[in-house]
């Protein structure tokens, strides 16, 4: 039998708040899937607080935690899901686990998301550059940088969309058939309204990409990048694979939990030790079962 609905995530936990593992576990639980994951690090709050404790998970510990499932017959997985990575060595496992799981399951849908750093800035090690571009994007079914993440990994400067589409080609090279520009693509209106683009490599060569123009809310919100990436998975999943029609489904929930976040932070103000408010899954998280609304798009 086929798996189905049963992802593997590798990412972060935060005991209090939303990111990494937090931020997307319980959005595919509640759409029906079967979620085992890792956590990379148990820290007690994520990045962006003035205070940060908790553990790091070493690659080793990840290789035994693996071995264990693999051991017991239980890495037959539909999905892995990885984001946030801060150790080159624990990265390069992660290439181990992929090919074992891709052995496992050849259909299995593997969404990356490279995380390397935005607006100009890496905020992982350098290190790992070279090893997403060697060894991860390669195995990757589909990648969801930022505009950032995507110059870094085909070295091109990107200033406008044209730039943004040669560089989505160059990694398409790499051998990954979709791609999501999830945020920072340069355009005149980028103080009020955000672009994304996906890219699906056709079997023939060419492309098939939409562009997707939303408006910008005020504030910044972490999480954002971890969500997108675990409704994508679910919406993929409903619209048989369809990319544009996927990410449509997901920026509107993503508006719509930002927006549910912004209401609830007008009555609560967030702790003086974080400027910016958690993500509202619990209160918005009828809109991770459903968006209010598609985000249109226009085919390029
Ligand atoms: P990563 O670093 O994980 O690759 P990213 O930089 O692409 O992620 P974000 O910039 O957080 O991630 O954007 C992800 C999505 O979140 C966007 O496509 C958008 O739908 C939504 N989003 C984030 N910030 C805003 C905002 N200020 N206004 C409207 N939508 C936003
Ligand atoms: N994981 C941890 C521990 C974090 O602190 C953060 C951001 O601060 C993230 C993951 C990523 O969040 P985002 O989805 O906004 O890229
Ligand atoms: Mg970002
Ligand atoms: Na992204
Ligand atoms: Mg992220």
């Amino acid at each position: 039998e086929r798996p189905s609905r049963r992802v593997f995530s590798i990412q972060s936990h935060v005991v209090h708040g939303y990111a990494g593992n937090k931020a997307a576990v319980f959005p595919l639980q509640i759409n029906g899937f079967h979620v085992d994951f890792v956590n990379s690090v148990h820290f007690s709050n994520h990045t962006a607080y003035a205070n940060l404790r908790g553990e790091r998970l070493d690659s080793d510990q990840l290789g035994a935690i693996y071995e264990g499932l693999s051991l017991n017959g239980l890495t037959t997985y539909s999905h892995l899901l990885t984001g946030y990575c801060g150790n080159p060595g624990f990265l390069q496992r992660i290439g181990g686990i992929v090919k074992d799981l891709k052995e496992k399951n050849e259909n299995l849908l593997y969404v990356c998301d490279p995380v390397l750093g935005d607006h100009g800035k890496y905020y992982t090690p350098r290190e790992l550059l070279p090893i997403y571009k060697e060894v991860i994007v390669p195995l990757a079914d589909v990648l969801t940088p930022n505009c950032f993440e995507l110059g870094e990994l085909s070295g091109r400067k990107i200033e406008n969309e044209a730039d943004c589409l040669s560089a989505v080609d160059a990694i398409h090279d790499l051998g990954v058939s979709r791609i999501v520009v999830t945020s920072g693509i340069p355009s005149k209106e980028e103080e009020t309204q955000l672009i994304a683009l996906t890219s699906t490599r056709n079997k023939d060569g060419t492309a098939t990409r939409h562009r997707f123009v939303f408006p910008k809310r005020s504030g910044n919100f972490v999480g954002t990048g971890d969500l997108f990436a675990s409704l994508l998975i679910v919406w993929l999943e409903e619209c048989g694979g369809n990319l544009a029609e996927a990410v449509g489904r997901v920026i509107g929930a993503l508006q719509d939990v930002i927006g549910v976040t912004i209401e609830v932070a007008k009555d609560y103000a967030p702790p003086p030790s974080c400027k910016l408010p958690e993500l509202r899954f619990i209160e918005g998280r009828r809109y991770l079962l459903q968006p209010s609304h598609v985000v249109p798009s226009v085919k390029l």
